[in-house]
């Protein structure tokens, strides 16, 4: 069997489990999807949204990409939050690092390695901002696990920061923006205990509201 057929070979399978626990499994996901979480994760293989929070299809809905950033002006992010918020009305937004991030990882080294290194920016102004503290770690891989978990701090405040969020919470909508990373080597989830359900905790200059008409 071919790489290709066996993706394929599973895809049957996996449809007609579903069915068979659940004959109106996919009819009603026709119909609509509800969920009530977005995640904004790694686009690390070993990361799967759904699988490590134990969700169906229609429950979750996802945005990925190299370490879990929330840049200002990412057109793709700001279209999955603004939908997931103000259509999906998600109540909470889980941004969630993993240790031994291999795109933090390259933003922590001093060699280029291209395109990327401009996507990971962000990562070298954390580090930057946090450099007594990292520094002060001898171990690399304690190093880098605490650069993830900062980063996660980072972009849950970003996400906090989006005129998207900030307009759901002066329309008085529910939502909550959490931070978690992810342990690969034991599959557990870790809450930052990061998390912001008002504009209170962002700095004057990054509260804003709605312009009038
Ligand atoms: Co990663």
């Amino acid at each position: 069997m071919s790489d290709m057929e066996r993706l394929f070979e599973n895809n049957r399978a996996w449809a007609i489990g579903k069915l068979k626990a659940d004959p109106g499994f996919f009819d009603r996901l026709t119909a609509q999807q509800n969920p009530d979480f977005l995640w904004i994760g790694c686009a690390d293989s070993r990361v799967p949204a759904n699988e490590i929070c134990g969700l169906d299809p229609g429950e979750l809905f996802v945005h990925r990409n190299v370490a879990n950033l929330v840049h200002p002006a990412d057109m793709n992010c700001l279209a999955v939050l603004q939908y997931a918020v103000e259509f999906l009305k998600v109540k909470h937004i889980i941004v969630t690092g993993h240790y031994g991030c291999g795109g933090v990882r390259a933003a922590m080294r001093p060699e280029q390695l291209g395109l990327i290194d401009h996507w990971l920016r962000p990562i070298r102004d954390i580090y930057e901002k946090n450099r007594d503290d990292l520094d002060a770690i001898i171990d690399e891989y304690k190093r880098l696990n605490l650069m993830c978990e900062l980063n996660v701090r980072e972009q849950v405040i970003n996400v906090a920061k989006t005129t998207i969020v900030q307009n759901a919470w002066s329309r008085g909508q529910p939502l909550k923006v959490h931070g978690w990373v992810y342990g690969i080597s034991n599959g557990l989830v870790r809450d930052m205990e990061c998390t912001v359900d008002g504009p209170e905790r962002l700095e004057a200059i990054h509260r804003t509201l709605p312009s009038k008409p």
